[in-house]
């Protein structure tokens, strides 16, 4: 008994002594990346400063069962073999170990991970981080078929309005707009995922969705949202801009484009992206919506989306605008869970203030907390090695 209690309480004494340490480090060290405040869908105002030392594990090897369809071993045109599922994300210093977190859930709950290629889209801002995210990629995920495609935000610069919040400007939020021309054109079909996102289901399930008709992309559709909401009163209030949904299929419902099935050739044949960017033209003129990348997503496709199940996007669970707020999963089936909100997962786990779900978030973490003092003979090995 006593022996017992005195074990305990040591145990308590070194549990103490490592939480105090993990977290003097955390303060003092250049540890990963800080930011105070996420903000929704993507992006804040904080400066990000980088570690130039970040690292993250390499996640556990996923193979193909047996019923997958091979994939040719050609080195040419690999991009363009039909039997790969194309998955787009983007990626910055900001969202990194989110998005290693979401691209580790896909592969591992994956009947083919080897019939994967991720598309990682990188701002072409910082110019040495095009490279160095491959190489980090490339360090977690050995046997992962990817590319790192570089976004040009001059394409975007001149067509970003304000909105509401200051995070939802950051150009690469824009990016899902240019996948058809950023990804190769052989590259037909493509599912889009947001950093900030886990999914729990085979993604095969979501490659096979049909886009019936003309559709264009597939999304869960809320149509319980007030979607009058979404755009201002100019907007409504002009016969001209109200009119564009009379000639939808059904009525428009809100839609969350973190999670979208697109087809690319669709896409390309009718110039989605200009289409889009007209709206974002008039959004600078004449302010008809207070939001950044959804609401001309909306005003395009409102209607016309093809209903995915809602389990493919249980979003919300970033919370709502007031701090600390946590949000529990809707009920039903879940494949996919999205952080959308304002609450980050690794944030709020490296504030000590986690919300349930984000310890479910944490099995897919392969961030690697480390001491200034190991990591920089680590990377410097790395980098004199690296064949990127
Ligand atoms: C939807 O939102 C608009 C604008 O905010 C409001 O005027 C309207 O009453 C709302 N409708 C419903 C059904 O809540």
């Amino acid at each position: 008994m006593f022996l017992c209690r005195s074990i305990s309480k040591s145990n308590l004494f070194v549990f103490v002594f490592v939480f105090v340490f993990v977290f003097v480090l955390l303060l003092v060290g250049a540890n990963g990346i800080r930011s105070i405040a996420a903000e929704n869908n993507g992006y804040d105002e904080t400066e990000v400063e980088v570690d130039p030392f970040l690292q993250f594990r390499e996640a556990p090897e996923y193979r193909n069962q047996h019923k997958c369809t091979l994939v040719g071993t050609g080195n040419g045109q690999m991009v363009c073999d039909p039997s790969l599922v194309h998955i787009a994300m983007t990626i910055d210093w900001h969202y990194l170990r989110g998005s290693i977190a979401a691209a580790h859930s896909v592969v591992k709950h994956t009947s083919c991970p080897q019939n994967l290629f991720f598309h990682f889209i990188a701002s072409d801002a910082r110019l040495e981080s095009k490279d160095e995210f491959a190489r980090i990629l490339h360090s977690s995920f050995p046997s992962m078929r990817f590319k790192v495609h570089e976004f040009k935000e001059s394409l975007v610069e001149n067509l970003i309005s304000p909105s509401i919040r200051q995070a939802l400007d950051n150009p690469l939020n824009y990016a899902r707009t240019y996948l058809a021309d950023l990804l190769d054109d052989c590259v037909e079909r493509v599912i889009y995922l947001d950093s900030d996102v886990i999914v729990v289901d085979d993604v095969q399930e979501l490659w096979k969705i049909s886009l019936t008709g003309s559709r264009v992309i597939g999304a869960p559709e809320y149509c319980h949202a007030n979607f009058t909401r979404y755009f201002s009163y100019e907007f409504w209030s002009s016969d001209e801009f109200s009119e564009v949904f009379a000639g939808r299929r059904r009525r428009p419902c809100y839609f969350n484009t973190g999670v979208m099935v697109m087809d690319l050739v669709r896409w390309r044949e009718d110039d989605y992206t200009r289409r889009i960017e007209k709206w974002m033209e008039i959004q600078k003129e004449r302010r008809i919506y207070n939001l950044g990348s959804l609401p001309p997503f909306l005003l395009v496709f409102g209607g016309d989306v093809e209903a995915i199940a809602h389990r493919w996007n249980q979003h919300g669970l970033g919370g709502d605008n007031v701090r600390n707020s946590c949000r529990n999963l809707h009920p039903g089936p879940v494949s996919l869970l999205h952080w959308s909100g304002k609450g980050k997962p690794w944030e709020r786990l490296d504030a000590m203030r986690p919300c349930s779900v984000d310890f479910f978030w944490a099995h897919y973490d392969l961030y690697m907390p480390h001491r200034r003092t190991q990591h920089h003979q680590r990377v410097a090995i790395d980098t004199t090695h690296s064949s990127f």
